[in-house]
């Protein structure tokens, strides 16, 4: 029978002959990819609730017109940091962890290849994390430059950008070192048999981000260092006065964060093309497409970067290329939809929390997609530019696409990794509430950003305030849901009836049967690596 993972084992487990650091100085030192994976995961979450913070105080803002609660200035600065953490501090950590716990257990390694680097990439996330909000209370705060740090605001305002700068360096070391890991692992430590286009769908999909994080993290820590020396050494990359332009800033940084997007959304379709399987009691249809596609989807990513800056004035040749080229990216997407959907074609179906999310990220992360197209159009984007339709599209592909993933994920593995099996009822309950909140919360944001609502402004005419009463009231509810599925997990993990070596019988795959000791690594003892 295979052993099942979980506190009992990592109490217990080897015994060697030497001491072990317990308590704090255990999760400092420990190299095992399961303890960095728990780590990179209550991390995420931590970040999460501080991001969900910052959303809560734009919403309770924008309930009704005029200003309430907020100055202007502390404004920005929630729609700066709240996407900066959520992005870099919530979204991308989660799925290294699930990276972390799953792929030694998918493809029969020991563990991550460079157990010690990868303990390091975890410890980097707390610093960035907390010089992110550290600039909060900096002379000048965060300023007003958005997740996307634009010059001029950016090399003009105070202390608090220059700790946001060195955030993102950390930030991006973590993000590279943990990629390298997982190109490694999968490339070098798989078990005999286990080709590659036998692997997961989960493991393709993070071995093609990690090529992505690699490529592009180095340009985003170009951009804030041009920045950097524009602010502090006499550099004049984006400043017109000394023949920059601020332009160039668009360029190099969105060169970076359409990638970025894909980053996010690629291990979240890998989550669902193991979850939608399992629970319809069917191989996934289209395996070696859905390899290929998700390939295509990351090098498109590298050629599109300018349908985020239609309005800076290019020429029309440049805006019909970013326009042609960025509808193509829905061709591959379409491959994985309808390989997706023709997985759940005629199978036997059942509708557990991992299915629920990964159906609801299906249909939401798909309509994210379709106003994704409609931006695509440059006449359409130019008169909806910086409105709330933007807001709404993308967190339909963030968090209905990623966080849901991300939910369904955590519903999926938890029983392997906790050796417990959660509260299904609540675990529903969650879904539903979370489904029904978040449509309320962005969906009229369309409507919102189609009349013409500006984002980033903290007060807004008459006319719209129906429908961000009706945003606000779905925000708070959304942020409320979490915290049962908080309940939820610690319930799990406290206990619960107790998970079969297999919890789900349609699921497939070595990261299942595998017997899994807890290796417990240190520093001192880090694991063979054959
Ligand atoms: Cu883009």
């Amino acid at each position: 029978m295979a052993a099942i993972p979980g506190h009992a084992d990592a109490s217990h487990g080897h015994e060697h002959d030497h001491h072990h650091p317990t308590g704090f100085m255990r999760w400092v030192t420990t190299t095992n990819h399961k303890d960095i994976g728990s780590m990179y995961l209550w991390f995420s979450f931590a970040m999460f609730l501080v991001g969900g913070v910052m959303a809560l105080v734009i919403r309770a803002e924008l309930f009704q017109p005029g200003l309430q609660f907020v100055e202007p200035e502390f404004f920005n600065q929630m729609t700066t940091l709240h996407g900066l953490i959520m992005v870099f501090g919530a979204i991308m950590p989660a799925f290294v962890g699930f990276a972390n716990w799953q792929i030694p257990l998918m493809i029969g390694a020991s563990d991550m290849a460079f157990a010690r680097m990868n303990n390091w990439s975890f410890w980097l996330l707390p610093p960035a994390g907390t010089l992110l909000v550290l600039s909060m209370f900096m002379p000048g705060g965060s300023g007003g430059v958005g997740w996307t740090l634009y010059p001029p605001l950016s090399t003009q305002m105070g202390i608090g950008m220059d700790f946001m700068i060195f955030a993102v360096h950390i930030l991006g070391m973590s993000s590279i070192m943990g990629s390298i890991n997982i190109i490694t692992t999968i490339l070098n430590m798989r078990a005999p048999g286990m080709t590659l286009m036998k692997m997961p769908l989960f493991c393709w999909t993070w071995l093609i981000t990690a090529y992505l994080v690699i490529a592009v993290m180095p340009v985003l820590a170009g951009a804030v260092t041009m920045i950097l020396c524009d602010r502090h050494f006499g550099t004049s990359f984006f400043n017109a006065a000394g023949g920059g332009d601020p332009v160039l800033y668009q360029h190099v940084f969105w060169f970076f964060g359409h990638p970025e997007v894909y980053i996010i959304a690629i291990p979240a379709f890998g989550v669902v093309s193991q979850i939608i399987p399992a629970f319809s009691r069917k191989p996934l249809f289209g395996y070696a497409s859905m390899v290929y596609a998700t390939s295509s989807i990351a090098i498109l990513s590298f050629i599109v970067w300018a349908h985020h800056m239609y309005t800076t004035g290019m020429p029309v040749a440049g805006q019909l290329y970013f326009m042609y080229a960025t509808m193509l990216i829905a061709v591959p997407t379409g491959v994985k939809v309808f390989n997706w959907v023709a997985t759940l074609y005629k199978g036997s179906l059942t509708f557990e929390a991992p299915m629920l999310f990964s159906l609801g990220f299906l249909f939401l992360f798909t309509l994210g997609g379709f106003s994704g197209l409609v931006l695509s159009m440059t006449a359409v984007d130019v008169q909806l530019h910086d409105t709330y339709y933007v807001v709404a599209h993308f967190h339909y592909v963030m968090v209905a696409g990623a966080l849901f993933s991300a939910f369904g994920a955590v519903y999926y593995w938890i029983p392997k990794w906790t050796g417990h099996m959660y509260d299904e009822g609540l675990a529903k309950l969650h879904f539903w509430l979370s489904l029904i909140f978040f449509n309320l919360t962005f969906f009229v944001q369309h409507f919102l950003g189609l009349a013409g609502m500006p984002r980033r402004i903290p007060d807004y005419a008459q006319q719209f305030a129906e429908f961000n009463k009706i945003s606000s009231i779905g925000a708070f509810g959304f942020g409320l849901t979490q915290l049962l599925f908080l309940y939820i997990v610690i319930k799990c993990i406290k206990g619960g009836p107790k998970a079969a070596a297999k919890p789900w019988d349609g699921a497939e795959g070595l990261e299942w049967t595998v017997p899994s000791p807890a290796p417990y690594h240190t520093f001192e003892t880090p694991p063979v690596v054959k």
